[in-house]
């Protein structure tokens, strides 16, 4: 039986059998032991399924795996101990020294820090593309050593929406997949799969969480891409000596990216998570779709509040009839564009920095996208590293605010800001 996303959120994944417990057990162990020693010979050789060693798979962290897989409509998913390294590992996977990816230029400041400065230092190279640039400009920088696309679904913090059809017809027209890091948006509002993108990545830490409890992340194979017709990823169509010679491709099909990534990425780098933390990151998910619609609503009325403000210079928000990305996030997010709005007020950053100290609801954090309501100013935080050409290019200028927009009564975060806008 087919069951709609909602549903899902809550049924999917771990599937109790007779007797046992109803709700997510906590496997809060390291190791498996098994009768046979040459059964473990045959997990080692993955030749068999079964868990070995949870720093590469776990019965929490894989009931959780299986959902948000389901969730995405992929064939298989990966957690991981933080977005920061899922999506390292997800290019990773397929992009290594002396090859380059093309990105989105206004993507999350961590991910430019981790494209632009440490993966250079491995010898892959980024590069940047927006999304006013013609087809023949983006993909002018393509070349034989291009291995893949990168973008958000809803960019932090510009909100801008990516048109999923269009960058998935230009990464397949050379080869290569499309990855879409769909943090913002959750499968609840878009499912990239279904617009043609390859593979998705979270920051579990963000809606999916929900409450600001644990860090995580993820990524999702949607096991369409063909890594063998495409000539391009010997990682992944060639033998794998670290596993006696196996081709991931003939092994695994559909699922030979996220197998790939689990077993010789998830094995070497250790970035794996907690068994606790899968178990809480689940019960963020039961109530996702709730939540999900609550923020879209909550914040869809403060971005219309804060429209009709004097002292407002400009709102952003994709649900905003006159916003640029109206159109797409109609075609993309018709059921909300998540919580978070920007805005910037007259005066600059010093006004920007009065308005955050006088909002009382509202707590100035780092983190977005959560139950609680908060703001942050990003060219002094979260994008403080990239240089004043890299804002400019990213639409982050000094008066710029974030604020992402909780699931408390509505009323009450209008009050708020309402109050706040009168001190300035
Ligand atoms: C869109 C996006 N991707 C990735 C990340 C990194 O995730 P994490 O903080 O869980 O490492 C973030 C964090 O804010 C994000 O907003």
């Amino acid at each position: 039986m087919s069951y709609s996303i909602d549903t899902k959120c809550i049924q999917s994944g771990y599937q109790p059998k007779n007797g046992q417990p109803r709700t997510l057990p906590i496997c809060q162990s390291t190791t498996y032991q098994y009768d046979d020693a040459d059964a473990l010979g045959l997990l080692f050789d993955l030749k068999a399924d079964g868990h070995m060693y949870t720093r590469i798979s776990n019965p929490t962290v894989a009931a959780v795996e299986e959902k948000i897989a389901d969730l995405e409509g992929g064939v298989g998913a990966m957690l991981t101990s933080s977005g920061q390294a899922a999506t390292f590992l997800a290019v990773f996977n397929i992009c290594s020294a002396g090859q380059n990816f093309i990105a989105m230029n206004n993507i999350y400041g961590g991910s430019i820090n981790l494209f632009s400065v440490t993966m250079a230092r491995m010898g892959i190279e980024v590069r940047y593309i927006n999304d006013q640039m013609t087809d023949e400009e983006v993909e002018a920088l393509f070349d034989e050593n291009t291995r893949l696309v990168f973008g958000e679904t809803i960019a932090n913090p510009a909100l801008s929406v990516l048109d999923i059809r269009r960058y998935a017809a230009i990464a397949h027209r050379h080869g290569v997949p499309l990855l879409v890091d769909n943090t913002f948006a959750t499968p609840c509002l878009c499912r990239p799969f279904d617009f043609g993108a390859d593979i998705v990545t979270h920051s579990t830490s963000k809606y999916m969480d929900g409450h600001a409890n644990v860090l995580g992340g993820c990524i999702v194979d949607g096991g369409c891409f063909d890594w063998a017709a495409s000539g391009k990823f010997p990682e992944l169509t060639q033998p794998d000596e670290s596993y006696h010679g196996v081709v991931y491709t003939e092994a695994f099909g559909r699922a030979a990216f996220i197998t790939k990534a689990r077993v010789q990425l998830l094995r070497d780098f250790g970035a794996t998570p907690m068994p606790m933390g899968a178990y809480l990151l689940n019960l963020g998910l039961e109530t996702m779709a709730l939540r999900v619609q609550r923020h879209s609503e909550n914040a869809l009325a403060v971005a219309r509040f804060l429209e009709k403000q004097e002292k407002v210079l400009w709102v952003n928000y994709p649900k905003l009839p006159g916003n640029a990305y109206y159109h797409l996030a109609e075609e993309y997010l018709p059921k909300g564009a998540s919580g978070v709005v920007s805005f910037g007020v007259q005066g600059g950053r010093k006004a920007a920095m009065h308005l955050m100290n006088s909002l009382k609801l509202a707590r100035i954090v780092v983190h977005v996208a959560d139950a609680r309501t908060s703001v942050l100013h990003p060219a002094s935080t979260t994008h403080r590293q990239l240089t004043d050409e890299q804002l400019a290019e990213a639409g982050i200028g000094p008066e710029f605010i974030r604020f992402s927009v909780g699931i408390e009564d509505v009323s009450d975060i209008i009050a708020d800001l309402q109050q706040a806008l009168e001190q300035l």
